[in-house]
């Protein structure tokens, strides 16, 4: 992997801030994209567009292609049929089409059981917390164990007699990447029905998803943390739930026949798909989808690793700073750390030196506000960021606390 041929498709690069060379280690919050799939986007507003499945004009049946084609690359890059890929906004809303379609489709009963952990993102925690302030379901959250991991003896324990088990693939603030097939199978022993979902945001951009290996119901993720744009998500699920469940979402495009008082819906993945989409993304999705795979996600991920290893060699337990997150090989592409600092302020001034780090509770207040109050800081690698940036990053953090 060369990554300072990949460092020239990453034109944002080169930005100067505060007079120094960016430093851009917030990647668990976004990505950056590469040319050539800013080029695709622009494309579809130079030369194709037009709306999708509504007309017969070369400009739709063009924009209508490449649509149908991001699906398929989605589908072929983990291992999903066509029909069960749902684009959507963002995760956030891929969870809350899940929890929506099953309250359409009174799947809950007053009373069940909502598992998810204290590892959560919000998006993994609010939608259920929704259903648990309409009085619906109790929502329990598994514990994580010293090494922070998801404890598996609570796990098995709390799965017990629920219904759904939502978790996620890897920590946006502790790095935790979880062993969802090991998990997967300590859940059936105990629990064969319950539904089985992933949030997949800080898995898909780094680690190859096989989502019929995995054996989970479904598995949310977004396109703006993997070089596509923002403003696209995806919802993974099995077709048998897609089918037997209810839209989210209601208007054009998800219907087959209309009349004024009844319809039928479309066929799959059209059924949860209303309304004009994001058009233009899919153009963005296809030319990422190439990038990732030109790459390679092991390449990636090992790389990432490299720079983990680093940080946690030079900066855990020196200056004062303490490193959250499994010390094994279940540590993914992002380091949380605690210094004598407060983390807003240790942030602004790793900007100065060009540095963009993200600080504070990383939308995972729960489990951030118990190992700090005020926040804490975060760096997040991708395929571009440097052994010499990362070092320059380590630098400048013992200068600041020094
Ligand atoms: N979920 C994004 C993050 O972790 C925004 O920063």
């Amino acid at each position: 992997m060369n990554v300072n041929k990949i460092r020239e498709d990453f034109l944002v690069l080169n930005r100067k801030i505060e007079g120094k060379d960016l430093v851009y280690l917030d990647n668990a919050a976004t990505s950056l994209k590469p040319k050539s799939v800013i080029d695709a986007i622009t494309s579809y507003y130079t030369e194709h567009t037009a709306n999708i499945h509504r007309g017969v004009h070369t400009l739709s049946q063009e924009a209508s292609e490449e649509y149908e084609l991001a699906h398929k690359n989605i589908a072929k890059f983990v291992n999903a049929s066509e029909e069960e890929v749902i684009f959507t906004k963002n995760a956030t809303e891929s969870i809350n089409l899940i929890m929506y379609s099953l309250l359409n489709s009174n799947f809950f009963k007053k009373g069940d059981k909502i598992v998810t952990t204290i590892m959560e993102h919000h998006s993994n925690i609010i939608p259920w917390q929704y259903l648990e302030k309409k009085g619906l379901v109790n929502l329990e959250f598994v514990n994580i164990n010293k090494n922070y991991e998801i404890d598996e003896e609570d796990f098995r324990k709390k799965v017990k007699g629920a219904k759904l088990v939502s978790i996620s693939g890897a920590s946006n603030t502790i790095a935790t990447q979880n062993d969802i097939v090991r998990l997967g199978k300590i859940l059936r022993e105990e629990n064969k029905t319950a539904i089985f979902g992933i949030d997949g945001c800080q898995t898909a951009p780094h680690k190859k998803i096989d989502f019929k290996k995995l054996n989970i119901d479904y598995i949310v993720f977004s396109g703006h943390k993997m070089l596509m744009p923002t403003g696209i998500g995806f919802l993974i699920a099995k077709k048998e739930f897609l089918e037997k469940n209810e839209p989210f979402l209601f208007g054009g495009d998800m219907i087959s026949q209309v009349a004024l008082h009844s319809s039928e819906w479309n066929k799959l993945p059209y059924k949860f798909e209303a309304g004009t989409p994001h058009i233009a993304s899919a153009y963005g999705i296809n030319a990422a989808i190439k990038y990732l795979e030109k790459i390679g996600l092991e390449n990636i991920e090992a790389h990432e690793k490299k720079l983990v290893k680093l940080c946690i060699d030079e900066l855990d337990g020196k200056n004062g700073i303490k490193i959250y997150g499994p010390k094994n090989d279940n540590h993914g592409g992002i380091i949380l750390f605690d210094s004598k600092l407060n983390c807003h302020d240790l942030a602004t001034l790793l900007n100065d030196q060009g540095i963009a780090i993200r600080s504070g509770m990383h939308c995972a207040e729960p489990l951030v506000s118990s190992l700090n109050k005020e926040g804490l800081a975060r760096a997040s690698f991708y395929l571009y960021n440097t052994e010499d940036e990362v070092r320059f990053f380590i630098e400048k953090l013992k200068d600041i606390l020094e």
